[in-house]
């Protein structure tokens, strides 16, 4: 199996955010939970697992979500789930996709986003090559940021303009 076809393959699903992009992202959003992780690769204290299922399980009122889901056909659940926690339920969710802009699931749930698409290829953490899909990242962000508290809200407007923006583009300009 090729590199490229390794890191596509459906049978790795998991692959990690790399550590700058989440710093950025940490630093601009200040995340409270990891919807999808384990033990080994959570980027919050607070993470659901397999075990607890995060597709089944609320996620709470007034968080701050990173979602970085398995990577498949199941990513529609995922981004359904999202969508449902930020519309609903008024959590920031933020998710990192490849960016498959001829999906269903783009269309019915990541288009209901602030789409920033990420320059080039990710190198996922652990992964031995960039990958050979684009990846974008998805910011549903709840009650129109209201259901965030004070001090990350001041934090985000504190931070327009940093390092993720510029990684970063926006079909929003
Ligand atoms: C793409 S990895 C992301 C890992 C890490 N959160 C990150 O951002 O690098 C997705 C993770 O979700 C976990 N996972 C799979 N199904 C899950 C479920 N139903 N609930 C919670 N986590 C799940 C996998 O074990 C895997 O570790």
């Amino acid at each position: 199996m090729s590199i490229n076809s390794a890191v596509m393959s459906s049978k790795r699903m998991d692959w990690e955010t790399p550590d700058d992009l989440f710093a950025e992202l940490h630093e601009e959003f200040g995340f409270t939970r990891d919807v999808f992780a384990r033990a080994d690769n959570a980027k919050c204290v607070r993470f659901f697992s397999p075990a607890d299922d995060g597709l089944a399980k609320e996620w709470g009122s007034g968080e701050v979500c990173w979602m970085n889901p398995p990577y498949g056909r199941e990513i529609s659940k995922w981004m359904e789930k999202a969508h449902q926690e930020a519309f609903e339920f008024g959590n920031c969710v933020v998710c990192l996709v490849p960016s498959r802009t001829d999906t269903r699931w783009w269309h019915e749930y990541a288009m209901k986003g602030a789409i920033r698409f990420l320059r080039g290829r990710l190198r996922f953490k652990g992964a031995p090559d960039k990958a050979p899909f684009p990846s974008a990242v998805i910011v549903f962000e709840g009650r129109a940021g209201m259901s965030h508290s004070g001090a990350t809200t001041r934090k985000r407007a504190g931070n327009r303009g940093n390092k993720t923006s510029r990684r970063t583009s926006s079909p929003q300009g």
